[in-house]
């Protein structure tokens, strides 16, 4: 099968990742591909879920924390400002504690409070996660595409939401127990079952946001997970360790994508050793990927003259990627 084949047959698959190590071509991939549908006449978003993120760079335009950009017709692209959604989170928790005291300033002790825990890791990872359920849940597009991190967010969110699940049986369980001694201690109940309420409740919501996320991971039908991988050694036993771990989270895989393959044609001219050395090496991998990957790889993509960015760029990589003029 072909990229081309794997989209044109499956035409109900609207979230779009490519997983793999940094480097690799994850980005210029999501570019390419939605370049590609974009062209096809499907409105299309793609978007990066990471602090370190290089659309700009791909589309050679200033995106940054500006919503979703147009970049040319049918084609949007946005990079989540993380920051920008921690601020407003910080905000709103001044506002609530203004409201709720009637004061007009914060105090200082409070402020330090609200500012530490800006800087936690987790609050970073938080608001990442609820500007993407936002992008997702809006609905506005045929197609996402997610710009991943290296080992791809994907995970992250998947043992996540098996947490929220085990927490939320837990509680469940609690409550009920609670409710065979509720005639015997009705007023402790009382206040005991509200509070409980009001954390299920919480946990509930945190838990339905995540799996709109996950769900979506985790459904053949709709999402295509692609691997990229290069003809090297390392980069073949990383890949097949995350392939493993995807299938324990149930991630179905679409296929593999092999990059940066030296063009075969410059074997029958006159190269340097050098290169006739560093391309009989990729021939080796390149068999074990067909052996080990077998019947799932979809492309060979060439190592290019120079590196992909620009919408012309973009364009030949589209047409080597989904065949084209
Ligand atoms: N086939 C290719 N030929 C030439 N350059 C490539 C190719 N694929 C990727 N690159 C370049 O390699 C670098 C890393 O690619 P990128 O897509 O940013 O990787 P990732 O998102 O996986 O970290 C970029 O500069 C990109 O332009
Ligand atoms: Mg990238």
């Amino acid at each position: 099968m072909s990229m081309r084949e794997v989209f044109e047959q499956n035409p109900d698959r609207r979230y779009i990742m490519y997983g793999g190590k940094g480097g690799l071509g994850k980005t210029t991939f999501s570019a390419a591909t939605a370049y590609w549908l974009a062209k096809q006449g499907m409105k299309v978003l793609v978007f990066s879920v990471d602090p370190q993120a290089s659309l700009s760079d791909i589309f050679k335009r200033d995106i940054f924390g500006k919503g979703p950009v147009e970049i040319m017709p049918n084609l949007f692209a946005q990079e989540i400002d993380a920051d920008q959604r921690i601020k407003e989170y910080q905000e709103e928790i001044r506002q609530k504690i203004r409201d709720m005291y009637g004061m007009t300033e914060i105090p200082e002790e409070i402020e330090n409070y609200i500012q530490a825990a800006a800087a936690e890791p987790a609050m970073e990872e938080s608001a990442i996660f609820d500007e993407v359920v936002d992008i997702v849940g809006s609905g506005n597009y045929d197609y996402y595409i997610y710009d991943l991190v290296p080992l791809g967010h994907a995970l992250y969110y998947l043992s996540m939401a098996s947490v929220y699940d085990q927490w939320i049986d837990k509680i469940t369980a609690l409550r009920t127990e609670m409710e065979e001694y509720s005639q015997v201690a009705a007023v402790m109940q009382r206040k005991k079952e509200s509070e409980e309420d009001r954390i299920l409740k919480e946990l509930q919501f945190i838990k339905h946001r995540i799996n709109v996320s996950s769900s979506i991971l985790t459904d053949k039908q709709k999402t295509a997970f692609f691997f990229v991988v290069t003809p090297e050694e390392m980069i073949i036993l990383d890949t097949k360790k995350a392939a493993g771990l995807f299938a324990k989270f149930d991630v179905p895989l679409a296929g593999y994508i092999v990059n940066r393959v030296i063009p075969p044609e410059l074997a029958g001219q006159n190269i340097p050793a050098y290169l006739r050395n560093r391309m009989e090496m990729q021939t080796t991998y390149l068999k074990e990927i067909d052996q080990v990957f077998s019947g799932e790889v979809l492309a060979r993509i060439p190592e290019f003259e120079r590196d992909i960015t620009g919408l012309p760029m973009i364009e030949r990589m589209a047409n080597v990627m989904f065949g084209g003029k």
